[in-house]
């Protein structure tokens, strides 16, 4: 006869056991949902989309994305120098492509932006003989590029990148030829006209490093000025393109809860984590690259264990910080599908392998997705 001891042991091992395979039932049912799914009541889950995978309609690709993300973004696609190549002429089937998929999908478009110094033909800021604009020509052409565009997906774009990257770290307003030709309500006139052509989009302001604490202060003043004023904006995208051991996330944390608390919406807008070893410059600014070498690109055949554990340990204290702030947090964007198309391969030093997204080369979820993944609905 077993003792009622050892009886009532082994009951509370069976329950153990069931509740055991339930968790492991409903984990491997929420994995086969995806990431958005699991975060459904947290925040949206978004992807960038290359141009290869709308140009050659790579259904290996699109399907991954249809399974794990709720929102896509163009890596590309809706930059000027990509849809208006010569400046003038539009060229719409790319972008096309990326906001049918999207509602096919049921999936919100993110549009990838409007006003920028970076991927725009120079002659965007020339007249017909070469000359410099002035402003109020250069502001009657950002008119009609937004209104043309944003008038285009009028209700089918859920928000917009309208301005990225205007402030310099420490300088205030970046010098840029939309800065320096029309004047420093630039920004503001960009966010008008993309309010007049589609009243119901979110509208945001984009940047990088927006964990420093210069570059926080002096978007922190326009951006209480704009609110002051009605000027209308809706939110703040941080880029978010971060390394293991940069920027102190407790920075990144306070612009977070500063724009939350202004009442603004917070965008999560381009993620990933860089593990290689950075060179000298770690910010996102496109123009800068530093030289290659063997010692800044150790794992050219795969990541070693190790390091897939920092990453996950660098995702999961991302996602501990984005979960606490879910109430003003809108989306998490990552930027690419997988490791093998990210831009980070390539910047800020080209030629590496580097290894920032939560998909591997194959495709297959890395244990920094499932880490993402076991954190889902968390209430922290
Ligand atoms: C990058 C793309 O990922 C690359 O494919 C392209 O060659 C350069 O631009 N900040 C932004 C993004 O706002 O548009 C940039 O995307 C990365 C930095």
């Amino acid at each position: 006869m077993p003792t009622r001891r050892a009886l009532l042991g082994s009951i509370a091992f069976a329950i153990g056991g069931l509740a055991l395979a339930k968790r492991q039932a409903i984990a491997r049912a929420q994995e086969a949902l995806g990431l958005a799914h699991a975060f459904r009541k947290d925040f949206r889950i978004g992807v960038a989309v290359s141009n290869q995978a709308l140009d050659q309609q790579l259904a290996p690709q699109l399907d991954l994305i249809a399974r794990e993300f709720n929102s896509v973004t163009g890596e590309n696609a809706m930059k000027w120098g990509v849809i208006r190549p010569d400046g003038i002429n539009w060229v719409w089937e790319r972008a096309d492509r990326l906001v049918d998929f999207a509602h096919q999908h049921r999936m919100d478009v993110l549009g990838h932006t409007l006003v920028w110094h970076s991927q725009i033909p120079a002659s965007v800021f020339l007249d017909a003989e070469h000359r410099p604009l002035t402003r109020d020509p250069l502001l009657a052409k950002m008119h009609e590029h937004i209104d043309t565009l944003v008038g285009r997906y009028k209700g089918r774009v859920w928000a917009w990148d309208v301005v990225n990257e205007a402030v310099d770290e420490g300088k205030g307003w970046r010098h840029s030829k939309w800065h320096d030709i029309i004047g420093d309500d630039f920004m503001e006139q960009a966010f008008r006209f993309a309010h007049a052509a589609d009243p119901k989009a979110q509208l945001l302001y984009n940047d990088y490093n927006e964990h420093n604490p210069d570059k926080r202060a002096f978007l922190v003043k326009v951006l209480r000025d704009y609110l002051d004023r009605g000027v209308p904006i809706n939110g703040v995208g941080l880029q978010s393109h971060v390394g293991l051991t940069y920027p102190d996330l407790a920075q990144w944390e306070r612009s977070i809860a500063t724009y939350a608390d202004m009442g603004l919406k917070v965008h999560i807008t381009e993620l990933d984590v860089d593990v290689l070893p950075p060179p000298s410059n770690t910010g996102a600014d496109v123009a800068n690259r530093a030289t290659y070498s063997r010692d800044i690109d150790p794992w050219p055949q795969g990541l070693p264990d190790e390091m897939q554990e920092k990453l996950a340990n660098r995702y999961e204290e991302l996602f501990r910080i984005l979960l606490r702030y879910r109430k003003s947090v809108e989306r998490v964007t990552f930027w690419g599908l997988h490791d093998g198309i990210s831009w980070k391969n390539d910047f800020p030093v080209r030629g590496r392998t580097n290894y920032p997204l939560l998909f591997d080369r194959e495709m297959l979820p890395k244990p920094a997705w499932h880490r993402v993944m076991k954190l889902a609905g968390t209430k922290l």
